[in-house]
């Protein structure tokens, strides 16, 4: 089984390669209200049987719905499975994988393995931080092919791996920055919608995975309850939507689904 959580697509597009590859159909999204009510929730899992956690990388952590999702949902026998962990990012993903051993574990769940994947960057909501020129957006989506085609041999083989690629100054950036950027930094109130740009169709509000957006008359309205994905940012077909001064002039990046 595959479980998979994404913003832009990244990580839907290497949990579906992931699947063809390990020849694995059972493929389930964290979405709606999977995220706002995990424990409501229950998957079949077996002895010997793999679970594949598949997320986005956070501030060099696991996304706080994640962490949730992994905490609260129940798995009948996924104490007797192996778990992996696929995380993509822009970058690098620091102790990303450390945290989330750490959560598994807290499951009386096994870890296995963990691994990265370099994709395009979504991150836009801070200064020096924008989305991969087209060049790059495309060959870090063609790479990611061999890649994924490699972590499905460690984890057919069952290799017990930590293959990621953790930056600089991981700890640090993992157990200080993590934290202050979940407080600081994934805040709803800094989206803005330019309403002369605006069109009023709708999709951030129909599309956002937490059902925080509201169309209040014409313009959304962000609620509290955010997973701070970028969906509705990189989603708006006419970028209307905006964090404050830190996104101004910056780029638009969703994975480009062909079905
Ligand atoms: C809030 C946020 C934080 C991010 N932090 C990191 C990070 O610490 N390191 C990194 O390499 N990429 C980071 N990224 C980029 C994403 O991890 C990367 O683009 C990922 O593939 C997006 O996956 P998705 O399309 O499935 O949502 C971040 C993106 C967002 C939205
Ligand atoms: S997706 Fe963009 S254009 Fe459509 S309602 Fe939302 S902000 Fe307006
Ligand atoms: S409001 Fe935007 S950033 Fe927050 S969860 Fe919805 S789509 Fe994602």
């Amino acid at each position: 089984m595959i479980i998979y959580f994404s913003g832009t697509g990244n990580s839907r597009h290497i949990a579906r390669l992931l699947g063809k590859e390990l020849n694995d159909n059972e493929i389930v999204e964290l979405t709606g209200d999977f995220l706002l009510y995990p424990e409501r929730f229950r998957l079949e899992s077996g002895e010997g049987q793999r679970v594949i956690w598949v997320f986005p990388t956070y501030s060099w952590g696991v996304p706080p719905v994640v962490a949730d999702v992994i905490a609260k949902i129940t798995i009948a026998g996924g104490e007797w499975a192996d778990h992996f962990m696929v995380t993509t990012c822009g970058d690098d993903i620091g102790k990303c994988h450390f945290q989330w051993r750490r959560l598994v574990e807290a499951r009386y769940w096994k870890p296995v393995a963990t691994f990265s994947v370099r994709m395009p960057n979504t991150y836009v909501c801070m200064k020096g931080f924008d989305v991969d020129s087209p060049v790059v957006a495309d060959s870090k989506i063609a790479e990611s092919a061999l890649r994924v085609r490699s972590i499905a041999d460690f984890i057919r083989r069952r290799v017990e791996i930590d293959d990621v690629v953790e930056g600089r100054w991981p700890k640090i950036k993992t157990r200080y920055i993590y934290p202050y950027f979940l407080k600081h930094n994934m805040n709803p109130e800094g989206f803005n919608v330019d309403e002369s740009t605006c069109i009023s169709c709708g999709k951030c509000a129909r599309n956002c995975p937490m059902d925080n957006i509201t169309l209040k008359g014409k313009y959304p309205v962000w609620g509290v309850g955010c997973a701070f994905c970028l969906r509705c940012y990189h989603g708006c077909p006419v970028h209307a939507i905006g964090y404050g001064n830190a996104t101004a002039g910056k780029g638009q990046y969703m994975f480009p689904e062909k079905s």
